[in-house]
């Protein structure tokens, strides 16, 4: 498949690289990005390419922040020149949490004994590799958590990052839901690579059955108000909901949301102008 590539240069980097993957990825078509010193890449399949989508958000980010400024460039490139850029600008991420530390790499990068848990994850276009805050704060509070013998249900699963710690920390069933199918199926590959298993399904809310002590959904802050009570139904009493996928301003909203489903805040993780939340399920 050809895919376009649109390469931001940036003033500031740190807040609108984020931004961008947020609104390109989540909210758009865009598969996958890479971090570049001054800004970013981002790469979409040349079908799903619309200038006067793009066009629209980048007007809107700056309608938003007067210091987002930046340089655009678009070009066509082939599937083999995209690999190796990407392989290029991987890196392997090391989350360190109270106790110990997760060695977050793909194939191509060195294995480390040094670690208290290491994941092999090849994430192709899917989301999840722990570069993202929400996903490095999400891997903490799936490693600080007991999950011994619970049933762990992750929605929005990406890669399946986060399922596939919560197994290795002795999680007695997981199961993994995303909506995209390249997600989907990158999530089972990636379960194999770990030599875990995981209960794989495609789609959204309205697949869920069954009960679980732990839920964990790190999507974004529409996806996530729309769909809390469902989550909130299937979490048994007792039973703690980790929500990340929105910004630091965000979280009022979604403790207020989660509050009228029976659901009370027990702690809280900010990076980089993100957030995740821990919430108990009342008994
Ligand atoms: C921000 S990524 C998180 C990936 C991974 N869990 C992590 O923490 O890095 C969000 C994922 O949710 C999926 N997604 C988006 N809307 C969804 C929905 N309504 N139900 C289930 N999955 C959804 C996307 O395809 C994407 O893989």
């Amino acid at each position: 498949m050809k895919y376009i590539e649109v390469t931001f240069t940036m003033e500031s980097t740190d807040l609108f690289r984020d931004l961008l993957v947020d609104t390109l990825g989540n909210e758009g078509p865009y598969e996958s990005f890479v971090e570049t010193k001054d800004g970013l890449k981002a790469y979409v399949p040349i079908d799903k390419f619309d200038k006067t989508w793009l066009r629209q958000q980048l007007k809107e980010l700056g309608e938003q922040f007067s210091t987002f400024n930046f340089q655009l460039s678009i070009r066509e490139m082939e599937d083999k020149d995209w690999n190796a850029e990407w392989e290029k600008g991987h890196q392997a991420v090391l989350v360190e949490y109270d106790g110990g530390s997760v060695w977050v790499r793909a194939p191509f990068h060195p294995h480390r004994d040094d670690v208290s848990y290491e994941l092999i994850i090849e994430p192709k276009m899917s989301f999840g590799t722990a570069h993202h805050p929400t996903t490095y704060m999400m891997l903490s509070y799936v490693a600080e958590l007991g999950m011994m013998g619970k049933r762990v249900l992750d929605m929005g699963c990406g890669t399946a990052v986060l399922a596939i710690l919560a197994k290795m920390r002795g999680a007695a069933y997981v199961e993994g839901v995303d909506i995209d199918e390249w997600a989907f199926n990158n999530a089972r590959e990636n379960a194999a690579s770990n030599g875990v298993e995981i209960m794989l399904k495609l789609g959204d809310a309205t697949v869920l059955k069954g009960s679980f002590d732990v839920v964990i959904a790190n999507i974004n802050r529409n996806i996530l108000l729309a769909d809390m009570y469902k989550y909130a139904a299937v979490l048994n009493p007792g039973g703690t909901l980790l929500l990340s996928g929105f910004y630091e301003a965000d979280e009022q909203a979604l403790v207020a949301k989660a509050n009228t489903l029976g659901l009370t805040l027990k702690s809280k993780k900010n990076r980089e102008g993100w957030s995740a939340l821990q919430l108990i399920k009342n008994v």
